[in-house]
């Protein structure tokens, strides 16, 4: 039987300081209610502190899988980060989640596809599972979305949080792992979606900074018409080729963008909403991390041998899907006493 690319473990963290609606509608103009109708998110973690970016979310996400699943970080092949918030342009957050964790001297690199990095970078880690190449890899999502959006705009920084999310993979000569993927990426969709400057093409200036093009900007409505189409046209083409009806199906596990997506995506392809996993009511959208840590909260639930459909879009526009079979029980998977361990930063010194 061909060899797998398996999820063997699974670990997410959220910064403990939350951001509820309430919060926001005393600091722009809306209401717990609108957010909660067009969204269905209640609150989310904001990660607060001097000198923490996304690598101090992912960094612990990797040391609490590595804890879990009793790995020595020497043990691990390959790191593979998703962000969008990057802590630097350079080095790359995979390499200080590295140094943070005690993971030296193997490759470590990021994927930068908006909200659909965790998805791209299962399927980069997996080609090397399948390939033989290596059998410990980490995948870690990590966003800190508070960072780049703009608290004045009240139609996008009620959507995002903080946060990151990791799994182990490994191969899994039983059948089990990741069966298919599908990676799409659209760029004339970057009109509705993006973030002007702080790059090559507009470096930052006082200017760039009055004018606020260092945040999110955000086409709402056309975003959304594209992630109903594009979560739509993946998944059902997912299970298309893999012979799937909809009662075959155990698990979605969708990009945690709106709740409304989701459903209207669910509806489409005839897949009933207590087989979809929703975690954005307390997280909001953590971009990378949405996937991870859906599956992180929902692991006590997750058998040997459930079918997964995971579903991703985000800005560029990139989108993809895959088809996962669990591989291990998750109810009798490892805890961490009391949940998150509390963050272990120590300030580069560098810095
Ligand atoms: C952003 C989003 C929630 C807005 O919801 P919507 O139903 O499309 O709302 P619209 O943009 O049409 O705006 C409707 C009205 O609500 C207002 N509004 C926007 N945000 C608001 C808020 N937080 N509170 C109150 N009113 C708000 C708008 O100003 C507009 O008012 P107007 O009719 O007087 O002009 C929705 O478009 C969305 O979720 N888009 C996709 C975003 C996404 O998935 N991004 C992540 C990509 S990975």
């Amino acid at each position: 039987m061909q060899t797998r690319a398996a999820i063997t473990a699974v670990h997410g963290y959220v910064p403990p300081d939350v951001l509820t609606n309430a919060d926001l509608a005393r600091m722009v103009d809306t209401t717990d209610a609108w957010i909660t109708e067009r969204t269905g998110i209640k609150e989310r973690h904001i990660l607060k502190g001097e000198g923490l970016g996304s690598s101090h979310m992912g960094a612990e996400a990797v040391r609490g899988l590595l804890t879990k699943t009793k790995t020595k970080p020497e043990d691990i092949e390959l790191l593979i980060c998703a962000t969008t918030t990057p802590d630097f342009v350079h080095p790359c957050t995979a390499n200080l989640i590295c140094d943070m964790v005690g993971i030296r001297s193997v490759g470590s690199f990021d994927v930068q596809a908006a909200c659909s990095g965790f998805l791209f970078a299962l399927t980069v880690a997996q080609q090397f599972i399948a390939a033989g190449t290596y059998k410990k890899i980490i995948v870690v999502g990590a966003d800190k979305m508070s960072a780049i959006v703009d608290y004045t705009d009240r139609a996008t920084c009620v959507l995002f949080g903080d946060g990151a999310g990791a799994v182990m993979l490994e191969p899994n000569a039983s059948g089990y792992g990741i069966l298919d993927t599908i990676l799409r990426s659209d760029g004339s969709g970057a009109q509705y979606l993006h973030q002007k400057a702080g790059g090559s093409r507009m470096p930052p200036t006082a200017e760039t900074i009055a004018k606020r093009l260092h945040y999110v900007h955000q086409e709402g409505a056309s975003v959304y018409k594209f992630a109903v189409a594009g979560m739509s046209e993946v998944t059902r083409e997912i299970m298309s080729r893999n012979n799937l009806r909809a009662n075959m199906i155990d698990w979605v596990v969708p990009h945690q963008a709106n709740r409304r997506i989701i459903e209207t995506t669910a509806e489409r392809l005839g897949l009933p909403l207590d087989k979809v996993m929703f975690t954005l009511q307390k997280f909001g959208n953590t971009t990378t991390a949405t996937i991870p840590l859906c599956l992180w909260d929902y692991e006590d639930k997750l058998k040997t041998g459930d079918r997964l459909l995971l579903a991703a879009f985000g800005g560029g526009f990139t989108w993809g899907g895959a088809y996962v079979t669990w591989a291990y029980d998750g109810a009798k998977a490892p805890k961490l006493n009391g949940g998150v361990q509390p963050a272990q930063f120590t300030k580069s010194p560098w810095l």
